[in-house]
């Protein structure tokens, strides 16, 4: 195609961010031709169901059930999947490289298990994928990593990458809802699935740090690799205590370069009320990326939702045509980057603060002990209170010093043995 053509696509999928791409095509498609010079035009859509209704209404005869009618059709130049999952989708984009189409997707779970699988083979077929919206929706941050940011060696990055979860954590801390309620909310408004172990239990967040931390510490992840603690452990009781000692609680995605190795992995934490993190609410996502020669840059907005999703789709349909009109490919061959060999640490190998909420038979001397045992461990304590329950309960609230994980965790079961502590405490990392 040359300047001014028309560049033809063929969706795989026709959902919520597949419906949105086909309302950016209506409503902004002139717009979109003055800017880049290039229109773009829906020839085929792949769905279950033709005879569903969508968001936009496309003439019926653009849908089709059979997937070949997409991949192989010689018209075609670019192939989008938006069907989600790792099969069929997997299958189809291998059938689309090998036609010779560029991929465009939003499918995390597949970027973050086969991404590399399929970059590989897209470049042994002179193609290539473009997969901005399969992290932090419409918040560009793939093509940051791999242009803006490309001088400088990436230290550190921290931040909100799932927005089911920090819409339940919002509402929990905001209008005071428990857990099931802010679930049940967040579902009410599409925000969280039918099924949303995904989102709470952290592997959403998961796939989308193993994408991000690939590019940005040039190296290849396996998401199953990663510490995932997910949200379903956080009570009212603590998001109040964390409040009270001036925190909130967020889902955090962290990664951080240590001389040893990378450490990383997904997990609530307290988040200081002062942090710019602990005033991204609802479905929002934000991330800070330290650079050696940036320092830190942070990245904002809504990270779902079909608009802003489909936003960063139609983008990495521009550049897969501009790609098209120059013959010149977007990243770095594969075996010059992204296979390097690194060394994954634990979290614990990053030391920390902790939150602790204990369960205590209110009695005299309960307290001191629990400081004591502590500090037998030599784990010092910045904060901590005593609550009153019913039934002759109290509940202990502190927050340690930073402290080596392995010698949190030893003082922990010292506090464990003590005859008046329940088992089972609440235990939360505190951002730094
Ligand atoms: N939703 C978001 O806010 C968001 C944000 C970022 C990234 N993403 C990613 O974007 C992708 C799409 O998400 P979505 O929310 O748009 O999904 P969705 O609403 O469930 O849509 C999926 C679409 O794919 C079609 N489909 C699925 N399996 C198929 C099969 N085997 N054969 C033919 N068609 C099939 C469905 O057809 P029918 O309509 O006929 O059932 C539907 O049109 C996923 O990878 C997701 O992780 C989504």
């Amino acid at each position: 195609m040359s300047s001014g053509e028309t560049v033809k696509v063929g969706m795989l999928g026709m959902g919520t961010v597949g419906g949105g791409v086909a309302a950016i095509l209506q409503r902004n498609g002139s717009l979109l031709a003055r800017k880049t010079g290039i229109k773009l035009e829906l020839q085929r859509v792949l769905v279950r169901d033709p005879s569903r209704r969508r968001a936009v209404d496309l003439p019926p005869q653009i849908y089709t059930t059979d997937p070949e009618m997409v991949v192989k059709d010689p018209s075609i130049d670019v192939v989008v999947e938006l069907m989600g999952g790792i099969e069929p989708a997997r299958t189809l984009i291998s059938a689309a490289l090998k036609e010779n189409k560029f991929v465009v997707t939003a499918n995390k779970d597949l970027m973050a298990r086969h991404g590399q699988e399929l970059l590989q083979l897209a470049y042994c077929y002179g193609e290539d994928i473009f997969f901005e919206a399969s992290v932090g929706g419409g918040i560009p941050l793939i093509r940051p990593l791999k242009h803006c940011l490309v001088a400088n060696r990436i230290e550190r990055m921290v931040g909100i990458i799932n927005g089911t979860t920090n819409y339940i954590l919002t509402r929990m801390s905001l209008d005071d809802m428990d857990f099931q309620e802010a679930l049940s909310k967040a579902q009410e408004l599409g925000f969280a699935e039918a099924d949303p172990s995904n989102d709470l239990e952290g592997r959403d967040a998961a796939y989308k740090l193993t994408i991000l931390a690939g590019l940005a510490f040039d190296c290849s992840l396996n998401p199953d690799d990663l510490f995932t603690q997910g949200i379903s452990g956080v009570t009212r009781a603590d998001i109040h205590y964390a409040r009270e000692l001036g925190y909130t609680i967020k889902l955090l995605a962290v990664a951080e370069q240590m001389p040893t190795g990378l450490a990383l992995g997904v997990h609530p934490a307290l988040v200081p009320l002062t942090h710019p993190l602990a005033t991204v609410y609802d479905e929002f996502n934000a991330i800070f990326i330290k650079g050696d020669l940036i320092g830190e840059t942070m990245f904002y907005g809504r990270g779902a939702g079909a608009l802003p999703t489909a936003s960063a789709v139609v983008a990495d349909i521009i550049d897969a045509a501009y790609s098209l009109q120059s013959g010149v490919k977007d990243r770095p061959s594969p075996g010059k980057s992204n296979n390097r060999k690194i060394t994954l640490l634990p979290l614990s190998a990053l030391s920390s603060r902790f939150y602790v909420r204990l369960q205590a038979r209110d009695l005299p001397g309960v307290f001191g002990a629990v400081a004591t045992a502590f500090g037998e461990e030599e784990v010092s304590l910045d904060m901590i209170i005593q609550k009153r329950k019913t039934n002759g309960m109290a509940e202990i609230v502190l927050v340690t010093h930073d402290v080596n994980e392995e010698r949190f965790y030893r003082s922990l079961k010292r506090v464990a043995r003590l005859p008046a502590i329940e088992p089972e405490p609440g235990v939360f990392r505190v951002l730094g």
